[in-house]
């Protein structure tokens, strides 16, 4: 970098804050993700920064409940070992360990790993859950032998899609419970939020593929589901993809 004089520095920071807003501008502002990385189904350092700068805000991006489509399809689990994929800020790994599981939530936004570690802590929850930066496309930190594996709102083209919930099946330990929640294509069309690009977007019937033949998992549940959400012209319907899997005891 040469600056040398006041025009030159003002001239090097507007460079550089364009950069960074072409960077941005790929972040789709209702999810966070950059769709052109999406599409092509690669994931990476890139893309990581960008969730940091979406997760780099004062406010909770996702709220401290849980889910729920993840309360209600694992409230009556007896509690064990869980795993959320992707977990961000952690509220369904926080929920299921102050429900009594032990918990790992991983997740390659380091700024949504330190946020939910201070969630933890601050439910009082910090000795049963444990919070990972990692790639869950790549495996990392995944382990294997859990009793729930969680994936909520994942947003990946098609073949990083398979890859990561073949790899979340294949944590399972016998008997175990796979719960994937994502934005449905269909929201596009008929329901609200979430990515407007439908490469991320996930189907009942792609996610059951994509799981049809891990080795002992049965599909139990592969459905559209109606979220209600506030939005400035009132409660509408968000359309999620939901998909129940065990594997065989
Ligand atoms: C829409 S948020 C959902 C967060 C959380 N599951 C929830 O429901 O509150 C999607 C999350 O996926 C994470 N993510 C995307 N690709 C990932 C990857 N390859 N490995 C790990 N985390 C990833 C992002 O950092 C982000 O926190």
């Amino acid at each position: 970098m040469t600056v040398g004089s006041l025009p030159g520095f003002v001239a090097w920071v507007t460079k550089r804050t364009q950069a960074r807003c072409r960077i941005l501008h790929q972040i789709c502002n209702r999810c966070g993700v950059s769709h052109s990385n999406a599409r092509r189904g690669t994931v990476g350092a890139v893309d990581a920064r960008e969730w940091d700068a979406r997760y780099s805000g004062s406010e909770l991006v996702w709220g401290l409940a849980p889910n729920r489509f993840v309360a209600a399809e694992l409230a009556d689990l007896p509690p064990g070992r869980a795993l959320d994929l992707a977990c961000g800020e952690g509220r369904n790994a926080i929920w299921l360990a102050s429900r009594g599981w032990t918990a790992v939530g991983v997740d390659f936004s380091t700024a949504a790993i330190e946020r939910a570690r201070r969630l933890a802590a601050d439910a009082r929850v910090s000795e049963r859950v444990t919070f990972t930066v990692g790639d869950v496309v790549r495996g990392d930190g995944l382990g294997a032998g859990f009793d729930a594996v969680v994936v909520a709102y994942l947003q990946l083209g098609a073949s990083a899609r398979r890859v990561a919930l073949r790899r979340a099946a294949e944590a399972l330990a016998p008997g175990g419970t796979l719960l994937v929640v994502a934005h449905d294509a269909r929201n596009l069309t008929e329901g609200v939020g979430g990515p407007k690009d439908v490469s991320v977007l996930y189907t009942p019937e792609e996610v059951a593929g994509d799981l049809a033949d891990v080795g002992g998992l049965t599909v139990l549940k592969a459905e559209r589901v109606r979220r209600p959400v506030a939005t400035p012209d009132g409660e509408r319907d968000a359309i999620d993809t939901l998909v129940l899997a065990r594997r065989a005891g």
